[in-house]
């Protein structure tokens, strides 16, 4: 089986589906989209997830939608629709830019096609689709760049006593499952398990929404990469653990925003696998696609971090298992906490850029020049930025 989150059939008519991720590790489901409303919930509900995919998922959705749409001639009619849509999905939710990034080159698109001789309703449609069709494929392109410049960096930067193989840390859900295929960070240890490089790949639960127990963990054993899972509060133990046959090169985590600056935000738990990083001389890098560099945000201080339900954290769901077997048809959801206690939900944290030593994006690893201060302008060079 492929692992695919995001399924797309081009048209007319086009279809969308999607994974319903809170449904795996156990049962694979695929949910039609049929507009941008259903890409919305989908994106809010978390049945999709990962920077990238939300991106994608909320520009094909629109696409999907538009196009069994009877759109009318007026250009700017369906200019104002489509725009009004874009700022409608961008609410769904708020810390990864890839998605404010993704509708704000859409809003772009439809604007040259509506200021060009002769447009309609449907040459804007066809301007879209095509756009939000490219943005597709463009991920799994860049996501195999960034697992080739990652792994080429983490051999390359490897202890000397670290041996041909090396072994890494990862957080959070970032492969094919986050992404249009292959993946950002899982990206990277895909790369150095194809080069036979990889000694053993360390994925975190990463609590309290599971993406890399139930995700990450999934989508391993389905490379048949040499993994194990470890619960967040291990990274650091698992550090300390000096046996060469063990001992860890590199922590490689994903991004859903990273400022001006190099500071970083990602799933909650990043800051703290930096923190232990540097504690043990351990490199740390973040796995992203320009897509995620969001250079209108100096610092991370203006990176707004999403609160979800308190729900997240004090219940379990998964399907019966009575201590010999699991029964998939019965899905039961488990309390772990104690009623009435306040909780806390952020679903990201900040990492700054101090704690980061290397950016890996498709045309490259960046790192800080020796004043300690990342230049990400420079990948833009040449490229449309404003
Ligand atoms: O809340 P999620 O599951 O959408 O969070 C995902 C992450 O934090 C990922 O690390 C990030 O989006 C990068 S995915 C390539």
């Amino acid at each position: 089986m492929v692992l695919e989150a995001i399924r797309y059939t081009p048209g007319p008519p086009s279809q969308l589906q999607i994974l319903d991720q809170l449904k795996l590790p156990h049962t694979e489901v695929y949910d039609d989209i049929y507009s941008s409303s259903d890409a919305w919930r989908a994106i809010k509900e978390m049945r999709t997830r990962g920077a990238p995919a939300i991106a994608i998922v909320a520009a094909l959705g629109l696409a999907v939608e538009l196009n069994k749409m009877e759109l009318s001639d007026s250009a700017p009619e369906a200019e104002i629709f489509i725009k009004q849509r874009l700022d409608y999905l961008v609410t769904s939710r708020p810390t990864a830019v890839n998605l404010a990034d993704a509708a704000r080159k859409l809003r772009k698109i439809v604007e040259k096609a509506a200021a060009a001789q002769g447009a309609t309703g449907d040459s804007l449609r066809q301007a879209y689709t095509k756009a939000s069709e490219k943005m597709l494929v463009d991920d799994v392109s860049d996501n195999k760049a960034i697992g080739q410049y990652g792994a080429e960096w983490i051999l390359k930067n490897r202890a000397t006593s670290a041996g041909e193989t090396v072994s890494v840390i990862t957080h959070c859900n970032t492969g094919s499952l986050a992404t249009a295929g292959y993946g950002t960070a899982l990206g990277v240890i895909r790369s150095l398990h194809a080069r036979k490089s990889l000694k053993h790949a360390f994925c975190t639960e990463t609590r309290p929404y599971n993406q890399g127990s139930r995700l990450t963990a999934f989508e391993l054993v389905h490379d048949q990469i040499p993994a194990t899972l470890i619960t967040d509060s291990m990274a650091a133990a698992l550090l300390r653990i000096k046996s060469s046959s063990e001992s860890i090169s590199a922590i490689v985590v994903g991004a859903d925003r990273v400022a001006a600056n190099g500071d970083t935000a990602n799933k909650i738990g990043t800051y703290s696998l930096a923190i232990i990083a540097k504690y043990h001389g351990i490199k740390f890098l973040v796995a992203a696609p320009r897509t995620t560099i969001d250079l209108e945000t100096k610092s991370g201080e203006q990176i707004i971090i999403e609160e979800r339900p308190g729900r997240e954290v004090t219940l379990v769901k998964g399907p019966r298992h009575d201590g010999v077997s699991l029964d998939l048809n019965v899905v039961e959801t488990v309390s772990i906490a104690a009623s009435g206690i306040g909780i806390w939900n952020p679903a990201f944290d900040v990492t700054p850029a101090e704690l980061i030593d290397g950016i890996i994006t498709e045309v490259g690893v960046v790192e800080k020049d020796s004043n300690g201060v990342f230049h990400l302008d420079k990948i833009f060079d040449g490229l449309d930025v404003e």
